[in-house]
């Protein structure tokens, strides 16, 4: 089925939808994004998102070309307009097109590229993986060091995922300085006990929306938090390992680089907080 994508304020058939080969977004990966989930054709966690987005494009000197009230409309027009049940709805801002190539930002004169589209997922938040969990390698963090600006430079990530998929398992985790930073596209968190344990926010992380909502949630069910990085040995330790992200939500990590965590199947903690974000985030969904 065709999608209908948003570009620079039309909604177009995608085959029709066109950016300039001249997009600061294309030739220098000038551009920031944010994934939303949408379950149930409403959307998870939307105003965190909106939030972070603001964050981005301010720390890359780029204005908010929306107010949060207009990004929900975008969103909810697309979704509407696409009949999209559960999925994601993915969003870039790009510097725009300055009508040549040159490192020099343009000036404001220059609209930001702006688009948006839907990706169909049935069936998202009863993803079979979560009943098995996911195996990860570990490889190093080779990324820059703002990884709390949410870009659209994903090679390295990217490359990452490629190196998950030729080991034949599911993600590769990050590993700087001998501990965990990420996963190529998720936060990664270890369980000791009923303790749950994943890195502080600094710029050497994406700071989760999920993770947010979901420490929240962890720390409302008296469970105890511990911020702080781990190396991968001591995640092979752990009882429980998992990730979260807007997309996977919870998701357990049952094997890294071939050791089993604990049993090896996916743990207690890890299913219930699955279900607490997963009732949360329905309840609370616009
Ligand atoms: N990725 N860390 C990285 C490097 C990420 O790319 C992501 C999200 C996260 C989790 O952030 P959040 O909980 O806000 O989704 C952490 C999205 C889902 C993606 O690129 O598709």
């Amino acid at each position: 089925m065709s999608r209908i994508v948003y570009v620079n304020g039309s909604f177009v058939p995608e085959a029709e939808a066109v950016v300039s080969v001249f997009d600061r977004g294309f030739l220098m990966a000038d551009a920031v994004y944010e994934v939303t989930s949408v379950l149930d054709g409403k959307l998870i966690d939307f105003a965190g998102h909106c939030v972070r987005l603001a964050r981005s494009l301010g720390e890359l000197e780029m204005k908010n070309p929306h107010s949060e009230a207009e990004w929900l409309q975008i969103h909810r027009d697309l979704v509407d307009q696409n009949g999209l049940v559960d999925g994601m709805i993915y969003l870039q801002v790009t510097r725009g097109n300055p009508g040549d190539r040159d490192f020099v930002y343009p000036g404001p004169e220059v609209m930001p590229t702006v688009v948006l589209f839907t990706q169909s997922k049935p069936g998202l938040a009863d993803n079979p993986a979560a009943k098995v969990g996911w195996k990860v390698i570990s490889i190093p963090d080779l990324r820059w060091d703002r990884r709390d600006i949410k870009t659209v430079q994903l090679l390295y990530p990217s490359m990452g995922k490629m190196a998950a998929k030729k080991a034949g398992v599911d993600d590769s985790w990050f590993v700087q300085d001998g501990v965990v930073t990420e996963g190529t596209s998720n936060n990664a968190y270890i369980v000791k006990g009923s303790k749950i344990i994943t890195r502080p926010l600094s710029n050497d992380i994406l700071h989760g929306i999920t993770r947010v909502a979901v420490l929240r949630l962890a720390a409302e069910a008296q469970m105890e938090i511990e911020e702080r990085a781990f190396s991968v040995d001591e995640a092979q330790r752990a009882d429980e390992a998992f990730i979260t992200s807007a997309s996977a939500f919870v998701m357990p990590v049952v094997e890294i680089d071939g050791t089993a965590v604990g049993t090896g199947k996916p743990g207690q903690v890890v299913a219930r907080l699955r279900e607490i974000y997963l009732d949360e985030m329905r309840r609370a969904a616009v």
